[in-house]
Order: C-alpha cells, then structure tokens, then sequence
C-alpha cells in the first residue's frame, strides 16, 4: 500500500457522503470488506478451525448482530461485553468469557444467565466459579487458559513468555490442575491460548501455534484431559503503517497444515473442535476513521492540519495505545488531489501527544478537508478516551449494500 495518496480512494465516494450526512469525527465500517475477510478465512483456515470474535476489538452493537449468524463463537472480557453480547442477539450458550481479573459478580451474572464456557485464568477463579455453579445447582463449562514458556518473535503484544497476568503458567500447570479438575461442579472441556497479538510473519504464527499444540499435549496427557475444544489465540495481524505487508493466510495454512492434520489424528487431542480466537483481522481493515480539517498553519517551518478528532477519538492512531515506536498509520485525504505536501495531523486536544501523524505526504490540506485513516474498525472507537476534553463523541457508520447508517450506540 503506497504511503502517499494523490488518486481517490475506492472507498471515497462512500466516506465523504458519511461524513457530510452524519459529521465527524466518525468510524465507518464496511460490511462487505468483513465478508471478504470472512471468505479468505474460511479459505485458508476452515479446514481445520471455527471462529470465535473477540468482542473487545470492536463490540459496536450493529457489527456483533450482523456477525451473530455468521460466526460460531463469541468470545467477552467483562460482565458488560457479556450483556452488549447478549442484547445483539448472541446466545450465552456461544459466548466464551476471558479476562485476567473477573469479578465475582459478573462471573455469577454470566453464568447465571447460562454462560457457554468460563475461561479459567487462576485457581482463585476456579474456586469462585464452582461455588457459583453449584449454587445454581448446575455444573459449569470451563477451559483453562494457559501461559506458555515461550512467545516466538514477531508479536505487537507479548501476553505469556514471561511474568504475565494472563492465564496459568505452563510451568505451574502440573500443580494447579488437578486442584481445578477436583472442583466438582467445574467440568473442564478444553484449554486455551492467547499469548500474543498483531503478528504479519507467518511463520512466527506456525512457530507459535506449533508451541499450543505442543502445550495441549502435555497438559491433556499429563492430565489425563481429552478436551473436547482447544482454542487458539489467533495473533494474526493487520497491516497498520506504510510499508507494513498483509499477512498472507495460505503461508499460515501451508505451514500449520501438517501439524493441524496430525492433531485430527492424536488420541488425546484428535477429538477436540478446533476454534480461532480473534478480533482485529476480522474488522480491523473494514473500519475507517475520518476527521476533518478545522485548521491548518505553518509554524515555524511545518505545516500543520488541525482535526476535528484526535487522541480523544482515536487513541491508537497516536500511537498511545501499546506502540512501542510510534509510526503513522497509513493515511490519505478523502478525494485525493494534486501534489503532496509534508504535513503533521494533530487533534483538537491542548497537549501536545494529540497527534494523528507525523511528517506524513499529502495533498495540500485546507480547511474542510477530509482526512481517512485506515485500519481503524479494531481497538478505535471503545479504546479511545471519549470523554477528555468534552469534544463530541465520533458516531459510528455501517455501510452496507451502499447504504449509509448511524449504529453509534444510544447515549453516546
Ligand atoms: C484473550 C484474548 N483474545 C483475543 C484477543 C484479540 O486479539 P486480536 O484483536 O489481536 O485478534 C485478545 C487481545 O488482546 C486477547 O487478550
């Protein structure tokens, strides 16, 4: 994708008319570029896995009711996740809840409302869980999330592989098990693996995925566990900054088949239904963010485009959001136009960390002007600070079939 834009976009036409119809700054989604993700997915990985939406990335109520008949699974961190989940029409049979520091209340509201599978993270959590199932007089679901030793290189975020608050270390699994497996009205039905995120090599995710199934066999024969569902934390990422190459899901396919072929094939393992645990591949490069000019200078020798929305609106384009070296995204004006001219996007916020790029090469920029940030339908919209500064909230915007809607949740 080329860091400088000077033709429209194709998807120009469509972002102009919801930013004139409903105002910026907005998230405007596309369903048909989900579809498509859908459909490369099921290509590449339906051989062997089911999905299974990690809400966290984006739970805009319209995209969770329009991937309920479209995806298995649901997985939600938060008793709140879980009612938005339950509200957009999902079953609580399909819905997985994970999360490093649940709360007794919302572990019992969720599984008193027949929550599918508990993720156990810690003994702590078993404990609380069989008490609550067994006053409910049922037994109650649950994987055991595990941390591995290990995270192979190539992941935007590291959640295992080290001190981590995320699920039961690898090492300690020998001990805590069986003390979860006494708990009588916890049935454990499979294990789980999230241990790293935004990952573009594919033969990182095969290393890392190889690590689960390596993992799954040792704890399941150490056990004497024949899980009836392995979950595996997808770490398949989306191309954010210039230069950044997509990832290519038949390399993924072509590494990990064997392995996933022998897996249908293993005693233990061989029975368990196989489900990919993700979110940003999924929506993230259906969604874009637009904002638009309000002003613009020249302050001591850089130009300087001043937005309607910024770090407010969109955390992670300014790269507060877990960047370790802050880059731009890839960024273009909507309606493209002659030349370019080096530019910094900053928001409308009084500190200086406001800015939504830096030194990046557009069309010369006036005031009115749109500006479309790409990759932005995962971790935008519910993981930026909305509030700060008392600027209106951006509106989120379904497009489907060429039609334009508002589907920003009532009251914000
Ligand atoms: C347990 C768990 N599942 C799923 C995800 C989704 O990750 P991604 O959006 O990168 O696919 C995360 C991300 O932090 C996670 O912690």
């Amino acid at each position: 994708m080329s860091a400088a834009w000077t033709d429209p976009h194709p998807a120009d036409a469509l972002l102009a008319q919801a930013a004139d119809r409903f105002g910026t700054p907005a998230y405007v989604y596309f369903a048909e570029a989900i579809e498509a993700r859908l459909a490369d997915l099921a290509t590449h990985l339906g051989p062997w896995f089911d999905l299974s939406y990690a809400m966290k990335c984006n739970p805009n109520p319209a995209l969770l009711a329009w991937l309920a008949p479209r995806v298995p699974f649901l997985d939600v961190s938060s008793g709140g996740e879980f009612a938005r989940a339950c509200a957009a029409g999902w079953g609580a049979d399909r819905i997985s809840f994970t999360g490093p520091a649940k709360r007794e209340a919302e572990i019992a509201a969720a599984l008193s409302a027949g929550l599918g599978e508990l993720v156990i993270e810690s003994l702590r959590e078993a404990r609380i869980a069989d008490a609550l199932a067994r006053g409910l007089g049922r037994v109650q679901d649950v994987l055991i999330r595990l941390a591995p030793a290990r995270v192979p290189k190539g992941f935007g975020d590291q959640m295992a592989g080290r001190p981590s608050p995320f699920g039961i270390d690898a090492e300690d699994a020998g001990q805590v098990i069986p003390q979860i497996l006494a708990l009588p009205a916890l049935r454990v039905t499979g294990l789980h693996i999230y241990s790293g995120t935004q990952c573009l090599r594919p033969e990182a995710i095969v290393e890392n995925w190889r690590l689960f199934i390596d993992l799954f066999d040792r704890v399941a024969a150490d056990h004497g566990l024949r899980p009836g569902r392995l979950v595996f934390g997808s770490g398949l990422g989306i191309p954010y900054h210039p230069g950044d190459v997509g990832l290519d899901l038949a390399q993924v396919a072509a590494g990990i088949g064997p392995d996933l072929e022998a897996l249908r094939r293993h005693p233990r393992l061989g029975q368990a239904r196989l489900v990919l645990e993700l979110g940003r591949h999924l929506v993230g490069q259906a969604g874009y963010f637009v904002t638009r000019v309000v002003s613009t200078k020249t302050s001591r020798g850089a130009r300087i485009a001043l937005c309607d929305g910024g770090l407010n609106a969109h955390l992670a384009a300014t790269g507060q959001f877990g960047m370790v070296l802050r880059r731009n995204y890839v960024i273009h004006r909507v309606g493209g136009g002659a030349g370019l001219e080096r530019v910094d996007l900053t928001g409308p916020l009084c500190t200086s960390i406001d800015r939504l790029a830096g030194g990046v090469d557009l069309p010369p920029l006036a005031e009115g002007d749109l500006i479309a940030i790409h990759a932005s339908g995962a971790y935008g919209y519910t993981a930026s600070p909305r509030d700060f500064i008392s600027h209106p909230h951006p509106r989120e915007l379904w497009v489907q079939d060429g039609r334009i809607a508002d589907v920003t949740p009532p009251g914000a």
